[in-house]
């Protein structure tokens, strides 16, 4: 298979177990990777946990157990977490794995064999929270707290001797990777934010500490270990086994074809990342996708004002496909985005229990009722079954194109318009009326159900679960789902059974006080 796609989550850190901003970058995540796999793609999909650093291993100290415990505690919780959102990832990777310490340390190797590290000192501002040196212009001092003017974290003055990467000569060839890879930062808008930043000129980058040991060592001088960003950011081709570039994974997967990560740590992966490469000598991952954040309100969440946020609690209460539809339709893709119960529930019961589930219902019911139970086999289309039928046929390079630019938000809209449609053509079409003109009933049965296929194979991305339940509807499995087969108007096999299904989505009752 030739057509090859490698995305990445961030990988995790395991100070605290994972909360909504992690559960919905994995979603977002798994949605790209069950879209290219259903469009015939063969998907590598990494996803893990950075479990090195000053602040796990302050963390680890407040529990006052070793580190590594600690990472195996919190790492699992992430695991488990990725299992929960049924996500298709195909390794978890963990920075305190032997394969990744390997690929650091080569990759280090080869920095400072291309002269892009030396020995000095550093001074300066640093977060521990962030893991981020700050300049003195990217502090603000509030009530004699000094923070990080963006991501409000408190920084600490460090002065140690430390190895720094030569970031700074790296200037003019990232922006002309910029310049001449258009599409290699998303979305446009944060893209600018990135150029000016290195346009205003980038500083040499401290890369190792001395004084903590949690970490990986620096080849030749036990000192000092290597900054958490470089040993992070490496995963994404530890997992591909760098630095053997000639194994099958390597070769196949990278360049990754997108890390998608949040705004939060945009620099790292847009402006770090590609620094390091580029002196490296491995080729750049093709896009790099900083989406928003979820915000719940100005208000702290809590679970009195029905605002919380543990994915965990949200999908014991409501089920896993309604939370995975709710933050790939809610929250308008790139931008941030508020999210509550209330909407939520919402959405549940319009999209979920009265488009999709009601539509998957009535339109079976009828059909075991009025139809033997079996898919019609005498049919002759009209102008109004083939309108709605090729529709999907005519859209669907727009929808490839619409994914390969992230556009989520007119896939959903896409789905959302399809499923009114499809309960008001069943609603004017009037099947009920039909029932001495056998083959217009036959056919109208037929195209509702081809449309309800159709839309099932849309939606698996978002509600996989959910889709693998209404495709029972006509025996077909998960192998089945090809994009490609949302064209074909008659790919059910007439006079095979048709078969009852569950209710889908249960409607949340409100209470209006
Ligand atoms: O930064 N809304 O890990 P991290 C949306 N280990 N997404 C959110 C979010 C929110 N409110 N909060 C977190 C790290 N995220 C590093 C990454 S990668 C080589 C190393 C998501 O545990 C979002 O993807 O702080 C964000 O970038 C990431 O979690 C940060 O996770
Ligand atoms: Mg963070």
């Amino acid at each position: 298979m030739d057509k090859k796609f490698y995305i990445t989550t961030p990988i995790y850190y395991p100070s605290a177990k994972p909360h909504m901003g992690h559960a919905y970058s994995s979603i977002i995540a798994d949605f790209f990777a069950r879209f290219k796999r259903i469009d015939g793609f063969d998907v590598q999909f990494l996803t893990g946990t950075d479990e090195h650093g000053l602040k796990i291993q302050r963390s680890a100290e407040k529990q006052k157990i070793n580190p590594l415990e600690f990472c195996n505690e919190i790492s699992q919780t992430f695991r488990n977490l990725s299992e929960t959102l049924n996500l298709t990832n195909t390794d978890f990777i963990r920075t305190t794995e032997d394969r990744h310490k390997k690929s650091v340390q080569h990759l280090w190797s080869q920095l400072e064999k291309n002269d892009d590290i030396y020995l000095s000192k550093y001074s300066g501002w640093y977060s521990v929270s962030d893991e981020a040196f700050y300049n003195d212009d990217e502090i603000e001092d509030i009530d004699g707290v000094k923070r990080s003017i963006s991501s409000k974290s408190t920084v600490e003055w460090i002065e140690e001797e430390s190895y720094f990467f030569r970031l700074s000569k790296w200037e003019k060839s990232l922006l002309d990777y910029y310049e001449s890879h258009p599409n290699f930062i998303g979305p446009e808008s944060r893209k600018n934010e990135v150029i000016s930043f290195v346009k205003s000129g980038l500083k040499d980058l401290s890369v190792s500490r001395k004084s903590f040991s949690w970490g990986i060592n620096v080849p030749n001088n036990k000192d000092h270990v290597i900054y958490v960003w470089l040993d992070a950011l490496t995963n994404y081709i530890s997992a591909l086994n760098y630095p053997d570039t000639n194994n099958q994974l390597f070769r196949n997967f990278w360049p990754a074809s997108m890390h998608l990560i949040g705004k939060d740590i945009l620099r790292f992966h847009a402006v770090y990342w590609p620094a390091f490469l580029l002196a490296a000598k491995i080729d750049l991952p093709l896009r790099v996708y900083g989406h928003g954040w979820i915000l719940s309100g100005d208000e702290k969440m809590s679970k009195s004002k029905g605002n919380i946020l543990d994915p965990i609690e949200i999908i014991n209460e409501y089920g896993l496909d309604p939370l995975r539809y709710y933050l790939i339709k809610e929250v308008s893709f790139g931008n941030d985005g508020n999210i509550s119960q209330e909407r939520l529930e919402d959405c549940i019961n319009s999209d979920l229990a009265n488009n999709f589930g009601n539509l998957c219902q009535r339109v079976t019911a009828f059909a075991i009722k009025n139809c033997s139970g079996k898919i019609p086999e005498k049919i002759k289309f009209e102008k109004d079954d083939l309108i709605i039928l090729n529709k999907f046929k005519d859209n669907l390079e727009n929808i490839r194109s619409k994914i390969d630019k992230q556009n989520l938000n007119f896939y959903i809209d896409y789905i959302v318009n399809s499923l009114f449609e499809a309960n008001k053509y069943f609603n004017d079409q009037e099947p009920w009326k039909k029932k001495d003109d056998i083959i217009r009933l036959n056919t109208i049965v037929f195209t509702a159900l081809e449309i309800i296929r159709k839309i099932s194979f849309l939606l698996y991305p978002i509600i996989p679960g959910s889709v693998l339940k209404a495709l029972k509807i006509f025996n077909l499995n998960e192998n089945d789902i090809k994009l490609d087969d949302i064209s074909e108007n008659e790919f059910l096999i007439k006079g095979n059974n048709i078969n009852k299904i569950d209710i889908l989505f249960k409607k949340i009752e409100k209470n209006n006080d």
